[in-house]
């Protein structure tokens, strides 16, 4: 057979710098490539695509993605181009102690170097669990190689007794019911086998289901990628659609910094008050912008997402699931509602403007995905940003998933230091609680715990709990699951490892809370704060080696998106030296 077919575009690649060049450099990369049993008809010139797979058994929401691996690995062949699948950081929240947040920023950098290193024209990413999609978009903005991501899907409703439960959401039911006497320890054990019934990421509008969400709205993954159940058929044709694209973009040149534009964050935000998403999405916003050389911030976030009405009825703030919301029309059907209160000309990765990229988006359920004037709940539900001096620099609360009678709320602080004293007394008959008391938890943020864990949404003390209390005020500087409800104020910042004040308040302060007004104080003086801080130990760093040691030197605070410092600011390709 020969090998001299051509691809059809022999234009200028970055691969070819690897493949094409002549003398032992040349030699070596192409023989290597033989080792593979590769022709060379596969590497003739043709596009490069890698596949960047989180794929993990220590992440079981990505463990489906070898298969669409190879169904990317199909469209990139079709389209003419040769693909590498390799192997990068994944992040599996359920296991990963202390938190999977303290990685995201590890996996991003890995993955923007491999793809950096590596003779590759463009990269398709497979990503699914919470912090996988974050960490490559904020990976693939840093690098700036054509890039685009594919989301493996929420996973399919679970079925318990009857009725629809949701990950994380009915988990936290069920533990309260369980600790209130509500739930036997049968139920319990039986619900844990209903939950999961499928491939894919939780199927509520959590972390891993706004940030999928998200991808598509900023334009960096193709319609229906968010909403498609992991295990639907048209997932798959959805990933060959997504390899074939990956060789037009390598042929086009068309790169991330085209599509992450400070428009394409505005849609975000936008989509993000209309999902009902998650406060996670807040972090990973400012994160991947940060990345993107894109101005954003918090009153950005605030601003932004205020005029929007919850429009999607799906668990923590409403009733239904991922799958009713693909089967009601997904993002594209989503845009369709929100129209031109979007930039619809912003550019996507698709090579069409957001609005013709959707167009044949549709509602096919009102009730799942609501009529702007029939929302789940109306306009300003969405995350708010507090500031006081509590929170100089900002704290989220998430309107929606709180107790409305919560939301303007005075009482006495009950403080701990770490996450650990609190479970130690929370199921104490005699804790000195009340309904009207602020749980306040320390020590939890980006340096101090360190990762910032998803602790935020503390549990209720058993004695309220007995009182048939189902929600009181907590704050924290950790942050807490896309799938939990509850009056809980997050990412406090600074945080109070780094002296915020945080570190000040102490049990018996009372604390101001007024969510429209956009406050959250303590009822202390000037005097008595300045007083207090000139007594502030800071406490030890919490581990002294390796990659946690380099996140507590340069971790930045949750309202800069928790990036490191010297990672912040796109740097694109840089070829750099050949080492032969
Ligand atoms: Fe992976 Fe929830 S545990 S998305």
């Amino acid at each position: 057979m020969s090998e001299q077919t051509p691809a059809d575009d022999t234009g200028d690649r970055r691969s070819s710098s690897w493949i094409g060049e002549g003398g032992k450099n040349g030699f070596i990369t192409r023989h290597h490539m033989r080792q593979m049993g590769l022709s060379g008809r596969q590497f003739d010139g043709r596009p490069v695509i890698g596949i960047a797979n989180t794929w993990s058994e220590l992440t079981p929401c990505n463990t489906h993605l070898r298969g669409l691996a190879d169904a990317v690995r199909r469209g990139v062949q079709q389209a003419g181009g040769l693909a590498l699948e390799f192997p990068v950081m994944s992040l599996g929240e359920p296991f990963m102690r202390p938190t999977s947040m303290l990685y995201r920023n590890m996996m991003a950098m890995e993955l923007e170097e491999l793809v950096r290193a590596n003779p590759m024209d463009a990269v398709v990413v497979l990503t699914g669990c919470d912090k996988t999609t974050p960490a490559a978009l904020m990976g693939v903005a840093s690098v700036d190689l054509p890039a685009i991501l594919l989301t493996g899907g929420p996973m399919l409703n679970g079925r318990f007794r009857g009725r629809a439960v949701g990950s994380g959401t009915d988990v936290w039911r069920m533990a309260e019911g369980l600790r209130a006497g509500e739930v036997t320890q049968t139920e319990f054990t039986e619900f844990e086998s209903c939950l999961n019934r499928s491939a894919g990421h939780c199927m509520t509008m959590g972390t891993a289901s706004s940030m999928a969400c998200l991808a598509e709205v900023l334009g960096m993954q193709l319609p229906y990628g968010a909403a498609l159940p992991a295990v639907d058929s048209r997932r798959m044709v959805l990933a060959e659609d997504t390899g074939l694209r990956a060789v037009e973009l390598a042929k086009e040149g068309l790169r991330p910094s085209h599509v992450l534009t400070r428009d394409s964050f505005e849609n975000a935000l936008i989509a993000n008050a209309a999902i009902g998403g998650s406060t996670n999405a807040v972090i990973h916003l400012l994160a991947i912008a940060g990345r993107a050389g894109v101005q954003l911030d918090l009153d950005d976030i605030d601003r932004i997402g205020r005029d929007v009405p919850l429009l999607v009825d799906l668990m923590p703030s409403g009733r239904y699931l991922m799958e009713e919301f693909a089967y009601a029309g997904g993002i594209p059907g989503l845009i369709t509602r929100l129209g031109d209160r979007l930039h619809l000309d912003a550019p996507t990765i698709s090579g069409l403007s957001l609005g013709d990229s959707m167009s044949d988006g549709r509602v096919d359920d009102d009730v799942v995905i609501r009529q702007w004037d029939n929302p789940v709940q109306p306009a300003g539900s969405g995350t708010a940003v507090l500031r006081g001096n509590i929170s100089p620099d900002g704290a989220v609360i998430k309107i929606s998933a709180a107790s409305p009678e919560l939301l303007r709320h005075e009482g006495p602080a009950i403080v701990f230091d770490s996450i650990e004293d609190y479970h130690l007394v929370v199921n104490d008959d005699d804790l000195d609680v009340t309904e009207d008391t602020v749980v306040v938890v320390r020590n939890a943020g980006p340096r101090g715990y360190p990762g910032m864990p998803e602790i935020g949404n503390l549990a209720i003390p058993k004695k309220l709990l007995d009182r048939g209390v189902r929600d009181i005020v907590r704050i924290s500087d950790a942050r807490m699951s896309g799938t939990a409800y509850g009056t809980c104020i997050l990412h406090v910042a600074p945080e109070s490892a780094v002296g915020g004040p945080l570190a000040l308040i102490r049990t018996g302060d009372i604390v101001r809370l007024d969510v429209e007004n956009r406050r959250l104080e303590m009822l202390v003086s000037d005097e008595e704060i300045a007083a207090r801080r000139a007594q502030w130990v800071a406490p030890p760093p919490a581990s002294g080696r390796g990659w946690t040691r380099l996140y507590i030197e340069h971790v930045q605070q949750a309202d800069r998106g928790a990036d490191l410092d010297f990672l912040i600011g796109g740097s694109g390709d840089r070829p750099g030296r050949i080492p032969f």
